[in-house]
Order: structure tokens, then C-alpha cells, then sequence
């Protein structure tokens, strides 16, 4: 089958774009490389050795989702197209609410012209909010986020929502993302944030590659077994093979579900930089470090609807995670720029 990725050339997007390659199926990129390079792709083609057909191209824009959905024969999309930097989001809140809701929006406008009436959306953990006690379910109410790109997602989970029941057609697939790190075991793609990055495991490789001089540990006075805050960290290869499997639902199904993708596990913010020393035979310079505003104590999945309904569970260790995360950043000292 032939897919449609938006935000294809990003972190996630490009390990998914490996995946679905892998499996056999096409993919089609749309992504306006706000957040991402087009090197990204060329690196897939490596991996893969299969052809990556890429547009250049801003989903807000009918102009754009409708040139390559006139080009293309599509079977699904997955919607990754979006920002997603949570502090970001609270000093520009309305280039979050504008893009990563009007993104959505006008694709799925353009793809029900089409007759492309399956989506599977990139939502996020971060819609259980600070009301619920984890393990997350997938049935638990969510809402009470803490910031505006939280918002989106939630926003997005009801639209997609109302646009199925309004259109029974419709295949809607909401998968809830815990923490994705690592990189392709290759060290060919991998994340590459712009700036400082915001998350634990960038902070650690950068520290790591000397690129920052410390790392931070915020807050160690949490009611945690370490005091340091716990996270279900997801392999990204674990994460972008659990898009084939929805992707394949998605295209039996119609309806609305929902998926955690997660393994179900929590790890501290310590065995984490633990495991990364351990794993790769160095010593991070690192301090403890005041709280940082708006982090829960712990988040983690209940992973099980995924499995029994996708057949997909997450495989690759912590370790594995930290062996490729460093292994792409010793790679690409640089990201995509090197
Ligand atoms: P990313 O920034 O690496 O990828 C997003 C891609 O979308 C980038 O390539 C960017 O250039 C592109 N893009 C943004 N706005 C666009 C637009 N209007 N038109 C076309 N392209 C556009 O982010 P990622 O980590 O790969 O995340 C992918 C999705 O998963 C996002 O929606 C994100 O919110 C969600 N998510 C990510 C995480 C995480 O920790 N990485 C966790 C939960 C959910
Ligand atoms: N942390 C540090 N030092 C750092 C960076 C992070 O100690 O330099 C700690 C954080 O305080 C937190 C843990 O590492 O305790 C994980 O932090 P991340 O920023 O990597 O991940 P979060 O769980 O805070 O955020 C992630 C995604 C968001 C999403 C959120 C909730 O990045 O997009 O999960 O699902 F909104």
C-alpha cells in the first residue's frame, strides 16, 4: 500500500518512512522542513534502498495537500505534520493552535475529496493530563493540560473524533505517544533538534558529545523510588514499526480507536543516564537540578490494548536505546548539518 506521510522527514516521520519501506509498502512525504531536513529522506533511501517520493509542501495549504493528492494514489495518511515544543508553545501559543490545528483540518478536508477517508494522527501522553494515575489507559478521560501544545493534541483527538462520527467512512486511528528516543541502529537518521534540546535523552548525547557542558537533573525530590521522575522511554524503530501496524488497521477498519504506544515500563530520569553510561562506557557531566515547571512525577502506559488489537509491542531495551541514540549523535555531531 502507498501512504501518505505529513511531517514525514522529521524524527519520528523518518524512522516510520524506514519502517513501512521495510514492510513493503510506498510512502509519499509532504513536509515544509520547518523542523526537519530533506537530507533526512535521502538518508532512508539509504537505509532502504527503496525510492522516497517527497513534496515540499505546508499542510495548512489546500494548494499543497491537494497537488500531491492529485499526484498520488494514497491508501492512508499518518499526520505528523506539527510543532511540538511544549515551552515553545506557551510563549507562541497561536502559531501552535494555527498550525497544528489548521493542519490537520485542511488535510483531512483535502483527503476527503479525495476519497482518502483514513488517517492515523500523532497524538501524545500528554492528553491524560495531571488528573489521571498511571499506568495510562486508553479509556481514561483525558484534557487538564498544562500547556497549548498539549491543547492541540486533545483539540485534535476531539475533531478527528466528530469528523468520524459525522462520517462513519472514516478510519480514525489516535495513537498516544510516550517518550520516543533512540535512532535507526544504522546511525544514518536520528533526532536532530534545533537549539537547545527541551528532552532528557538530546541533553544527555549532546553533554555526552561535549556540545553542552552539564546536564541538569530536574527535581530529585519527587515521590519516586529515586526522587527523579519516571517515563516510559519508547525505542523510535519500536514506535515507527507500531505505525505499520495501525496504518494496516486503519485500512480494515472504520471508526474511531485509540492506542497507547509505549512499552509499560517507567524509568527514572537517574537509570537513565545510568544505563547511557553504562551502555556506552563514559561519564556525563551532571548536576541535580531545581524542578522544572509542569513535569509530573511519573507518566507510563498501560501498553496492553495495543498489543492484543495491533499485535504490537515495543522490543528494544533501554540499553538499545541508548546504545543508537549516542551512536547517531558520534555519527552526526552536527545532525543533518554536519
Ligand atoms: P519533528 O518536529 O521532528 O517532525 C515534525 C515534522 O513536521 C517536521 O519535519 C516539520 O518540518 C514538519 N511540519 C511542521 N509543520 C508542518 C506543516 N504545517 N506542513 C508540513 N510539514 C510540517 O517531530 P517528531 O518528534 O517527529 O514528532 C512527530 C509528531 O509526533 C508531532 O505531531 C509531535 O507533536 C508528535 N509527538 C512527538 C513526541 C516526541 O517526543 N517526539 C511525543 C508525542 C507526540
Ligand atoms: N529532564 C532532565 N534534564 C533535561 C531534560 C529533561 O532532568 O535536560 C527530565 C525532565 O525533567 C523529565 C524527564 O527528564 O523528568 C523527561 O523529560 P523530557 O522533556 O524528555 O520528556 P517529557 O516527558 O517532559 O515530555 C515528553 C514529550 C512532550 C510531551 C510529554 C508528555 O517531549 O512532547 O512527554 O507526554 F508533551
Amino acid at each position: 500500500m502507498r501512504f501518505l506521510l505529513t511531517g514525514g522527514a522529521g524524527f519520528i516521520g523518518s524512522h516510520t518512512c524506514v519502517a513501512l519501506l521495510s514492510a513493503g509498502h510506498d510512502v509519499v512525504v509532504l513536509d515544509n522542513y520547518s523542523n526537519s531536513s530533506p537530507e533526512a529522506l535521502r538518508r532512508v533511501e539509504r537505509i532502504t534502498g527503496k525510492k522516497v517520493k517527497a513534496y515540499e509542501g505546508d499542510c495548512c495549504k489546500a494548494q499543497d495537500v491537494n497537488r500531491v493528492l492529485e499526484n498520488e494514489k494514497i491508501d492512508a495518511a499518518v499526520h505528523f505534520a506539527g510543532f511540538k515544543a511544549v515551552g515553545e508553545s506557551v510563549h507562541i501559543p497561536l502559531n501552535y493552535y494555527e498550525n497544528n490545528i489548521n493542519s490537520t483540518i485542511t488535510l483531512c478536508r483535502c483527503l476527503s475529496a479525495h476519497g482518502v477517508k483514513r488517517i492515523v494522527f500523532s497524538s501524545s501522553a500528554t492528553v491524560y493530563g495531571a488528573d489521571n494515575q498511571p499506568p495510562y489507559k486508553e479509556d481514561m478521560r483525558v484534557g487538564g493540560c498544562t500547556n497549548p501544545y498539549g491543547w492541540t493534541k486533545y483539540m485534535n483527538e476531539v475533531i478527528l473524533r466528530d469528523l468520524q462520527v459525522s462520517d462513519p467512512e472514516w478510519s480514525v486511528v489516535l495513537l498516544r505517544y510516550f517518550n520516543p528516543v533512540g535512532a535507526h541502529e544504522s546511525g544514518l537518521i536520528g533526532e536532530d533538534p534545533s537549539g537547545i534540546p527541551n528532552n532528557l535523552m538530546p541533553f544527555i548525547c549532546q553533554t555526552a558529545a561535549g556540545v553542552r557542558d552539564m546536564l541538569h537533573i530536574f527535581g530529585n525530590d519527587y515521590p519516586t523510588p529515586d526522587g527523579t521522575c519516571v517515563r516510559d522511554y519508547l525505542h523510535v524503530m519500536d514506535l515507527a514499526e507500531g505505525h505499520v501496524k495501525a496504518l494496516e488497521y486503519a485500512v480494515e477498519h472504520q471508526g474511531t480507536e485509540v492506542f497507547n504506544l509505549g512499552t509499560g515500563e517507567g524509568y527514572s530520569v537517574y537509570q537513565v543516564v545510568n544505563a547511557f553510561e553504562r551502555v556506552n562506557g563514559l561519564t556525563l557531566n551532571k548536576e541535580d537540578a531545581p524542578r522544572r515547571e509542569g513535569d509530573l512525577p511519573e507518566s507510563f502506559a498501560d501498553a496492553g490494548k495495543a498489543e492484543k488489537i495491533l499485535g504490537w509491542k515495543a522490543r528494544r531495551s533501554l540499553e538499545d536505546m541508548c546504545r543508537d541514540a549516542w551512536h547517531w549523535q558520534k555519527m552526526n555531531p552536527r545532525g543533518y548539518h554536519g
